[in-house]
């Protein structure tokens, strides 16, 4: 585990007779979270550590100090944020990371911590849209059906072993990191790289692979809405994976608007 203390991100910022930097911890591991790390990078009346869960082996570069790694539920989450003296933590996770998003908000109510938490809206079905709504990705993966078809699955490398239940599909999984055998099905395709993508190389990469559904979560934002637009524009159905629930907590949309809510 890399760790480094939240001391490195003050860089001078509390000498003598100046207020200490505020102390914040940022969850992260999303395009919101990186965006917010990239507008803070240069504060020095804040000390912000971002923290990933260690799921990318080589994740972008960010002007924060950084620590990776679980802390051990909500009881290591909250003695963490006592012992680093953290006193704002912002969960900018991604919609579909529902047990860290519990933790921070059991451990911010335990640590007596003030709690942010950056939630994208999720994606509204559009006219034109042939979505069929499941609860999870097993679902997804049994409401495909039992015809043979060529899917593109985009859920994610944790849980595209899911799709293993339906063998008789050919598979185009997208993936940041290697499958690395989780799925074992006889026609599967890798394809590995980050996004953003845009919704015409979609369509011309659906196009070409001969894709007759997809599968995504309802992740929400601009950075990987492509596939959709994409699955609109060739009249593709798209089994769409719903969101978890999370903990009612004081939310904004975007990095925009958690900077205002540290001003405030
Ligand atoms: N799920 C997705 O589809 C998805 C997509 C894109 C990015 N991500 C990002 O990938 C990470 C893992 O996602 P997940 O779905 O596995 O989450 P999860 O199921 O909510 O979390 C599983 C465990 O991983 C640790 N963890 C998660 N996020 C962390 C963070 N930012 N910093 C430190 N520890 C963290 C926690 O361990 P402890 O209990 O030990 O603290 C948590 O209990 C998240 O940071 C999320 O933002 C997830």
């Amino acid at each position: 585990m890399a760790s480094q203390g939240l001391d490195e991100g003050l860089d001078g910022a509390s000498g003598a007779g100046e207020k200490a930097a505020m102390r914040i911890l940022i969850l992260g591991g999303t395009t919101e979270a990186s965006a917010l790390a990239r507008a803070l990078g240069h504060r020095r009346d804040l000390a912000c550590t971002l923290s990933l869960a260690g799921r990318t082996a080589d994740p972008k570069p960010l002007p924060l100090p950084m620590r990776v790694g679980g802390f051990g539920g909500p009881e290591g989450l909250a003695a963490y944020l006592r012992a680093e003296g953290v006193e704002r933590l912002i969960d900018a996770t991604h919609p579909f990371a529902a047990r860290i998003s519990r933790s921070a908000a059991l451990a911010a109510e335990a640590a007596g911590v003030r709690l942010l938490a950056v939630r994208r809206p999720a994606w509204a079905r559009e006219p034109g849209d042939d979505w069929r709504e499941v609860a999870s990705v097993p679902e997804a993966a049994d409401a495909i059906g039992a015809t043979p078809r060529t899917v593109f699955v985009t859920v994610g490398r944790n849980e595209a072993g899911a799709f293993a239940r339906a063998p008789q599909h050919a598979y185009l999984v997208r993936t940041i990191e290697p499958l690395d055998g989780v799925l074992p099905v006889p026609h599967l395709t890798e394809i590995r790289a980050r996004g953003p993508f845009g919704a015409e190389a979609e369509a011309a990469f659906m196009r070409e692979r001969g894709v007759e559904v997809l599968v995504s979560k309802n992740a929400g934002g601009p950075a990987t809405y492509g596939k959709i637009a994409a699955a609109r524009a060739l009249g593709l159905p798209v089994v769409m994976v719903r969101r978890p629930e999370k903990p009612a907590v004081t939310c904004v949309d975007d990095a925009a608007g958690a900077l205002r809510w540290l001003e405030g």
